[in-house]
């Protein structure tokens, strides 16, 4: 079957549905567009792990506050159909925001306090949004299992969460961090980046892993951790801005003191204009 490029949700379940009545399974993998070799790991395992994998590409307003990048979100349609085609996708979803949004549209996901926490505290609508995209990504496509990429852990916990408290049958996926060379988390985002900005944007990566090693010694605790993570942080003078940057309980993402199982290392500075997230997962 090769690649159908669909618009409207009507054409989705259409297409599906003759599908999902032969037992056929079905991976989702919702992203943005701009696609690099971190979505295309993702769009991997759904290939493999699926008889048919749908992509959308829906760049979605609900999560972009006012002032944030959302016009100048990078985009490259046709080079992402080119390479969703070749990865062996079946179906790219690709709404535009009236397919989506219906005039009038008024009914949110209303994602609770871990939306609120890291992320949400600088972007305070954002997770409502993209909880109230993907619940409607889920309902038109209907999917066995949904993709996502660890480099967004918080989205993927709100999401899961959402799933598992209404009861969404769908198994949420999540797929590790793909990085470039120099350990940059990979992102649509780092197009935003200067030569000089892009050489120094490891830096995060660098405070994130050199602090879950730390972590992981007899001495060190979460406190000791971010103090070693923002001393790092503050050699860099391009990384002028430092949003947050700690060691979390990964379920509820509230603040460690002490670390005795698991711990989330996540943070979001600014290079320049750009900001840039990432985290590690640390397990004793
Ligand atoms: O991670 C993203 O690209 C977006 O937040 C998502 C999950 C596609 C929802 O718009």
């Amino acid at each position: 079957m090769s690649m159908e490029v669909l618009r409207s949700p009507i054409m989705v379940r259409e297409a599906l549905f003759p599908q999902i009545m032969r037992g056929r399974s079905v991976g989702l993998v919702p992203t943005m567009g701009a696609l690099h070799d971190g979505h295309m790991a993702i769009v991997r395992d759904s290939v493999m792990e699926n008889d048919l994998t749908v992509a959308s590409i829906f760049v979605n307003p609900t999560q972009f506050g006012p002032g944030e990048d959302m016009d100048k979100y990078p985009r490259d349609v046709d080079g992402d159909i080119t390479r969703l085609r070749e990865a062996g996708v079946d179906i790219l979803f690709m709404p535009s925001a009236a397919d989506m949004y219906g005039e009038g549209f008024s009914t949110f996901i209303d994602v609770g306090p871990i939306a609120a926490r890291l992320c949400g505290a600088f972007r305070p609508t954002h997770f409502r949004g993209v909880a109230t995209v993907v619940a409607k990504l889920l309902n038109i496509v209907t999917p066995e299992r949904a993709y996502f990429g660890q480099k967004d852990y918080q989205q993927f916990l709100i999401l899961e969460t959402m799933a598992r408290e209404l009861d969404m049958p769908v198994d949420m996926v999540i797929c590790p961090t793909i990085r470039e060379g120099d350990g940059l988390a990979m992102s649509s985002r780092n197009a935003y980046l200067s030569e000089k900005e892009r050489s120094v944007a490891p830096v995060l990566y660098r405070a994130l892993s050199s602090a879950a090693e730390a972590l992981k010694g007899a001495e060190a605790s979460p406190a000791k951790a971010k103090a070693m993570m923002e001393d790092m942080l503050r050699a860099e003078p391009l990384a002028d801005e430092v949003q947050y940057i700690g060691c979390y309980d990964p379920h509820t993402l509230q603040w460690l003191e002490e670390f005795s199982g698991s711990a989330l290392l996540a943070g979001a500075i600014k290079i320049g204009p750009t900001r840039l997230i990432d985290n590690v997962l640390v397990w004793k």
